[in-house]
């Protein structure tokens, strides 16, 4: 039997069963469904890209995996010399792992290590209310969302602000000499109910960060590869650690990456093998990732990704701008993602299937009804996308 995420068990509607995929369409036995949602944010170049499907073929005709200790291969060393080009700054040290809450747990270990390596004892960690950094049980001690973790609570070492410069500015005051790192989601809270904040409040995070030495954290895992209307939200402001997943591969397999600057490394490059980061899961570096990532990042950079990205915002502002019922509160509209978000849950109660009737995958949650599409959608499906979400209010 499987066992569903997020789901109790007893009550949960059955999921649609999904036949065949192509583009921006999953298709069930009887209905062809726009994925609004690209399969949890992930599916940027939509499904079946024949390219993209091509290079795990043929990556599956040398081999399809061999560990990273103590071997080495093509794929992923190409993919480690991509990103250090294609990553601004002096990110350049790529530690991989198979999905984005071990890449966070990475990124805490190297923060924690960081400090400990130098030999000073900073057990504490920053992060920000609403947070949501993966399941596993450190990246969730650094979230801050009750509607996903009430069941585990364990916030020892953690102090949780709000996007305000005050708040920061306090917190670096009091807690300066004691944290390891500030990990937030940059820009854009996506699981924590896709809130929206001002890139000055990250400006002055990198500067309070740089004159305390904590690690600024960015977890791009949701809002790398474009989704916030800018390639990384690092191109703005640089962060000593990044986390990267979900987008890169093209959703295609599972894999992650943690990214650290010349700084970080140093503090682990020594004579002391005590002085090593002791992580190593099993599939990190994979080469069918490696080799599916390759050929995403290649046709983000050939197809103007950022121009296509541009387009979806332009349509979402034109298209949902301005719309207001009773019930919602606010419309929220970042590069390509859109998010209505409502008082009261109840209010989105049946939306799913009347979505689906209407021939859209969508999936909300708690107070949230959004779209986060494929970036290859093409205008009168995303138009549709919008009209369905307005519908439901009419
Ligand atoms: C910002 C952020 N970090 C980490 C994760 C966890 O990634 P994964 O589900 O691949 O473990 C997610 C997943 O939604 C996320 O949105």
């Amino acid at each position: 039997m499987i066992w569903y995420p997020y789901e109790q068990m007893k009550t949960m509607k059955a999921p649609y069963e999904i036949v065949d995929a192509e583009g921006v369409y999953l298709y069930t036995e009887d209905q062809k469904l726009i994925d609004s949602v690209s399969s949890w944010w992930c599916m940027i170049h939509g499904y079946k890209h024949p390219e993209l499907t091509a290079a795990i073929k043929e990556q599956a005709d040398h081999f399809c995996h061999v560990m990273l200790g103590g071997l080495t291969h093509e794929p992923v060393q190409r993919l480690s010399q991509k990103l250090q080009t294609f990553l601004p700054g002096d990110l350049d040290y790529c530690f991989f792992s198979d999905s984005g809450s071990v890449g966070v747990e990475v990124a805490l270990k190297m923060a924690l290590q960081y400090n400990t390596n130098l030999g000073r004892k900073r057990p504490m960690v920053l992060a920000l209310e609403h947070a949501y950094h993966g399941d596993t049980f450190k990246a969730m001690e650094v979230g801050d969302d009750e509607d996903y973790h009430f069941a585990f609570d364990e916030k020892k070492e953690v102090v949780h602000i709000p996007t305000e410069v005050s708040a920061l500015e306090e917190a670096f005051e009091k807690y300066h000499d004691k944290l390891n790192c500030f990990i937030v989601e940059p820009l854009l809270q996506g699981a924590g109910g896709m809130r929206m904040y001002d890139i000055f409040f990250l400006e002055r995070a990198r500067q309070l960060c740089s004159q305390y030495d904590v690690l600024l954290i960015f977890d791009e895992v949701a809002t790398g590869f474009g989704r916030t209307g800018n390639r990384f939200v690092a191109d703005l402001v640089l962060p000593d650690i990044l986390v990267l997943g979900k987008a890169l591969t093209g959703g295609y397999i599972g894999h992650a990456v943690t990214v650290a600057n010349h700084k970080v490394f140093q503090a682990f490059y020594s004579d002391d093998d005590r002085h090593a980061l002791m992580h190593g899961p099993t599939f990190m570096g994979n080469a069918l990732a490696c080799a599916v990532a390759l050929k995403g990042i290649e046709i983000f950079e050939r197809e103007d990704y950022m121009s296509k990205i541009k387009r979806i915002e332009e349509i979402s502002h034109r298209e949902m701008d301005g719309f207001t019922d009773p019930r919602i509160k606010e419309v929220r509209i970042m590069g390509g993602c859109t998010c209505i978000e409502v008082y009261d849950s109840k209010t989105l109660e049946g939306f799913q299937q009347f979505a689906y009737e209407r021939g859209v995958f969508s999936r909300p949650f708690l107070k949230y009804m959004y779209a986060m599409v494929p970036y290859i959608i093409g205008e009168e499906d995303l138009v549709k996308i919008f009209d369905t979400m307005k519908e439901w209010f009419r």
